[in-house]
């Protein structure tokens, strides 16, 4: 039976088939973000002008604090490097929403379309609003320039109490 099963072509294919699939499924559970760099990213300056994206935090007191970011850094880390105060506790694996930012309406539709489970989180979020989002989850971009970042009056941290992580 083993015989007929993997030397018959077409069922061989298919093994490999749901083989493959069951990997996936499994990465699935694994990984509820694409989002995997710890900040090192960030800490790197742009390498040229072509690189950079200028945005801005609004910080809870009003103050504006610009920011010279590029390419592919993530608000959070971003954030964490010019010690502008997103928590992030649970550090983009999507398990709290600490890192809770109001995006100007202007650049809010360029955003790619939150995952479920950004979502999901942002529905335990006090103070949300039509243009909340996860700072965890934005990824600069070219045609994010000149975004602008407000955080909210308050977050709350119910995945670990009171940790803060560290810039790394
Ligand atoms: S840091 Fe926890 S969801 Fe962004």
């Amino acid at each position: 039976m083993t015989n007929f099963l993997f030397s018959n072509p077409i069922r061989c294919k298919l093994k490999l088939v749901q083989k493959s699939q069951l990997i996936s499924q499994t990465f699935r559970y694994f990984s509820t973000t694409q989002i995997r760099k710890h900040g090192d990213y960030e800490w790197q300056d742009p390498k040229s002008e072509d690189e950079v994206v200028n945005i801005t935090y609004v910080l809870r007191d009003g103050t504006k604090q610009k920011i010279r970011g590029k390419i592919g850094d993530n608000i959070l880390y971003l954030a964490h490097r010019y010690k502008i105060p997103l928590e992030g506790a649970c550090e983009a694996s999507l398990a709290c929403s600490t890192c809770h930012v109001y995006v100007d309406p202007k650049n809010f539709d360029k955003l790619e379309t939150p995952k479920d489970e950004e979502e999901d989180m942002l529905d335990l979020a006090p103070f949300l609003k039509s243009n909340s989002r996860l700072g965890c989850q934005i990824i600069l971009n070219k045609e994010l320039e000149g975004m602008e970042l407000t955080l909210p009056q308050a977050t709350r941290n119910f995945y670990i109490d009171g940790h803060v992580p560290e810039p790394h």
